[in-house]
């Protein structure tokens, strides 16, 4: 296991050479997109929590630095399990430092404001996927008794006691459903939430929260009610699959054609993509606690779109675009959650991709093959699916600012090594 140091500052290149047929089995990692959120839920009580299938990635690392900023214990136990110890006190604040480089980092808000009644925050700035505001968790928490100021950069809450109300989200924003879910667990009264989003790592934090005590109904579904409780204790809990390092494999086989076996799945999460990428031609099929997947030759052409869960998530649109660019035709690619989420197409034009943006709509002509290029990882999907488009990519493709990968993916390149795939470190 590398040391904390080393995977948050090291700056490495990924080189990857052409590959395939891929062959044998990954065990797929925990949730990044979850556990972050279960380690923030970590504010809510006192006590000693042991989470389970905690992937060994940086953005955890990050979080980590922000628990022990705030005063809060963290340890790798074994292999995949981390303790987190909160005492009595906690130091209220995520610095501009750490929410800067993980702007998941304002999941601590609706905890903070819950169990200790005021949190200075850090506001988030835009990002590689264009501006994201939190706008919504905001005026949630501010239905709920919380009230707001911004300093100098700071998001200064303070809340004697949240209370329960109704609150309406004009979208379905997966950040703002999990600060409420967090804020109102520990309010007074009822808190209902419409229009929640439905995202598989919301009912993983419900279920989280509901073992610590909380009265969570109906996390998974548009309507989500909690009834506050006065006290939740530390527990322990095991975190779900990451679906998007689902997609990221099956992407890669899709490219380099061969046959997996991918363990540790939650097939019922992944349904849409699935569909998808049978209807490309790979052939997928569930097994006990995974499952198989088949690719040869080229697929063919399937326009893909994302949209909130259940529909196809933003996250796998970098990879499934990466599979789309050796597509037998021309086939459309849209983005309907993030604005600016296509800074990677750059990149992959580098490589040879025909690939044409249209406001939100990509418009992408089939190649059979890439050429290796040097290029670079915006972020952590898009680093990702560079690396996915070099397997069909001849000669050497150099990704630098690989430690965007390492953000979201536990051993990126080893893991890829060990189904056949040619993809060496270089520091
Ligand atoms: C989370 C995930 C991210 C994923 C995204 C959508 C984590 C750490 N990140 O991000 O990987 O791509 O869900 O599935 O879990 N918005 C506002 N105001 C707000 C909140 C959101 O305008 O207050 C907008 C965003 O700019 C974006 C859309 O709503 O256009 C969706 O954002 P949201 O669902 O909140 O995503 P995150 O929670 O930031």
């Amino acid at each position: 296991m590398r040391a904390v140091a080393d995977i948050l500052e090291h700056v490495s290149r990924l080189i990857v050479r052409p590959s395939g047929p891929l062959s044998g089995e990954v065990v797929i990692r925990g949730a990044k997109n979850s556990v972050l959120k279960l380690m923030a839920a970590c504010v809510l009580a006192t006590g000693r929590y042991v989470l389970r299938n905690v992937p060994h990635i940086s953005d955890v690392e990050h979080m980590r630095l922000l628990l022990e900023a705030m005063g809060i214990q963290t340890r790798w136990r074994d292999d995949d399990a981390l303790e987190v110890v909160r005492g009595d006190e906690v130091t209220p604040e995520a610095p501009y430092e750490l929410v800067e480089r993980m702007r998941a980092s304002s999941a601590v808000l609706g905890p903070l404001l819950a169990s200790v009644g005021e949190a200075r925050v850090a506001m988030p700035g835009g990002d590689d996927f264009g501006s994201r505001p939190i706008d919504m968790h905001l005026q949630g928490l501010e239905a709920m008794g919380a009230r707001f100021s911004l300093a100098h950069g700071v998001i200064e809450g303070v809340a004697p006691r949240l209370k329960g109300t109704e609150i309406v989200l004009e979208y379905p924003s997966v950040g703002a459903t999990e600060n409420l879910l967090m804020a109102g667990v520990l309010a007074e009264g009822r808190t209902t939430v419409h229009n929640a989003a439905r995202e598989p790592e919301i009912a993983d934090l419900a279920a989280f929260l509901n073992r610590m005590g909380g009265r969570i109904l109906g996390a998974g579904s548009s309507v989500i009610t909690i009834d506050g409780v006065d006290e939740l204790r530390a527990v322990e809990h095991r975190v779900i699959p990451d679906r998007v390092e689902v997609a990221t494999f099956l992407s890669a086989l899709g490219v380099a054609g061969g046959e997996l076996d991918l363990r540790g799945v939650r097939v019922d999460h992944l349904d849409l993509l699935i569909e998808k990428l049978g209807r490309m031609g790979m052939r997928i099929s569930p097994e006990a606690e995974g499952l198989w997947a088949m690719s040869k030759g080229r697929p063919r052409p399937v326009d893909v779109a994302t949209l909130p869960y259940p529909g196809l998530a933003t996250d796998y649109l970098p990879v499934l675009v990466a599979l789309q660019c050796f597509s037998t035709g021309t086939s459309y690619a849209t983005e309907n959650v993030f604005s600016g989420r296509f800074r990677y197409i750059g990149e992959l034009a580098r490589m040879g991709a025909r690939i044409r943006v249209e406001d939100h709509h990509l418009v992408i002509d089939g190649v059979e093959r890439l050429s290796g290029a040097p290029v670079r990882a915006v972020d952590i999907r898009a680093g990702a699916a560079l690396v996915v488009a070099a397997l069909g990519a001849d000669g050497e493709t150099v990704i630098s600012d690989a430690h965007h990968i390492d953000r979201g993916y536990e051993d990126f390149d080893a893991r890829m090594r060990a189904i056949g795939a040619d993809v060496q470190r270089v520091d």
